[in-house]
């Protein structure tokens, strides 16, 4: 991978939040949402964020957009735009190339606002060409996005989900958006508008050289979409490797369980259980001495070494890189 390929540098990163105090002699206590993660991701891929709920993927797309500051760690936006992680404030360089879309389409946007105020808005606030140039870039891009121009004149809440979220997306293009992070951005809506959302983001990452990190819970929906898989377990990354090696040869036990969980035609036919991931996640406010999947793990070979020292993201194969020590 080249410097230049480099869209997004992450290194170590970490993101605690404060809990209320108990009583205001009490210690404070954190949630340890993200563990201290390093990651790179290269322009003009499609990268699959996946894990359980809770596991971290919201808050550390909202770091990288922005939207939250990391306790410590960093993270460089196209090699020299450094997102910088200090504690007086956002201070995020070229905020418009970053974009995050989130789960609930509607929430995202204004209300009583027309659809070609809430597009004119941030072209206004950013100073992006005059009335005549604004109009004309929405109307091209509203054709990329295939909506019609008479959505221009609707309230978003008349509009589906499937439109709304597709409005989303305009909004994040008309910034010349370079990188998008689609934070479960197509788990409310109905199987026709997911597919047609789909499709969508492989044009536009084909079209537009668009870098795109794609949010879920179940790995099987990004085995579709995506050319890279991220794997993260309890505010770290556990896996991250190519499509289609994690889904062939995935190693770590927390993918391998995620994979076995998938219902498939074959399973169906002979009637194999899915397997369930048994044992208690353990508590986000706890910072663990070992492993974080340490209490759920069933590799034969997780020992003392794994309860009591951290493993790090390691390259096992060309490419592949996995958090255990046992593999
Ligand atoms: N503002 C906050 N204050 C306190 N804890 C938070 C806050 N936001 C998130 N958390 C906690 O941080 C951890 C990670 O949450 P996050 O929303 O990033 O997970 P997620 O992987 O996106 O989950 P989901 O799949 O349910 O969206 C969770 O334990 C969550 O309860
Ligand atoms: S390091 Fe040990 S506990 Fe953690 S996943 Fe690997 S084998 Fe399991
Ligand atoms: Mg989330």
């Amino acid at each position: 991978m080249s410097a230049n390929d480099i869209i997004l540098d992450i290194q170590d990163l970490y993101k605690d939040y404060q809990l209320p105090r108990k009583n205001i002699f009490g210690k404070p206590s954190y949630v340890h949402a993200v563990q201290g993660i390093t990651i790179q991701l290269e322009r003009g891929l499609i990268y699959g964020l996946v894990g359980e709920s809770g596991c971290g993927k919201t808050t550390l797309a909202k770091m990288i957009a922005g939207v939250e500051m990391p306790t410590r760690g960093g993270i460089r936006f196209d090699a020299e735009h450094l997102i910088k992680c200090d504690t007086t404030g956002r201070q995020r360089e070229n905020s418009r190339r970053v974009q995050l879309i989130l789960q609930d389409a509607y929430a995202a946007l204004p209300p009583k606002r027309t659809v070609e105020q809430i597009l004119n808005e941030p072209l206004e606030i950013h100073g992006l060409g005059n009335a005549a140039e604004r109009r004309k870039k929405i109307e091209a891009t509203l054709e990329t996005v295939q909506l019609p121009l008479s959505v221009l004149s609707r309230y978003h809440h008349e509009l589906s989900a499937g439109v709304t979220q597709k409005i989303n997306i305009t909004r994040a293009l008309l910034l010349d958006v370079e990188l998008i992070l689609a934070d479960e951005s197509i788990s409310s809506l109905d199987p026709i508008s997911r597919i047609e959302i789909m499709n969508l983001f492989l044009k536009l990452n084909a079209q537009h050289n668009l870098t795109i990190v794609f949010i879920a819970h179940d790995i099987s929906t990004v085995q579709f979409l995506c050319d890279k898989v991220i794997v993260m377990y309890l505010g770290v990354c556990v896996e991250y490797a190519d499509n289609p090696e994690i889904f062939v040869n995935s190693m770590h036990p927390y993918t391998q369980a995620l994979m076995n969980a998938v219902p498939t035609l074959e399973k169906g036919l002979t009637g194999e259980p899915l397997y369930v991931l048994e044992g208690e996640v353990p508590s986000p406010t706890e910072m663990l001495p070992g492993c974080n999947f340490y209490s759920r793990c069933t590799h034969p070979a997780r020992d003392e070494q794994c309860r009591t020292r951290k493993p790090a993201l390691a390259e096992k194969r060309s490419g592949h890189l996995v958090n255990c020590f046992k593999v």
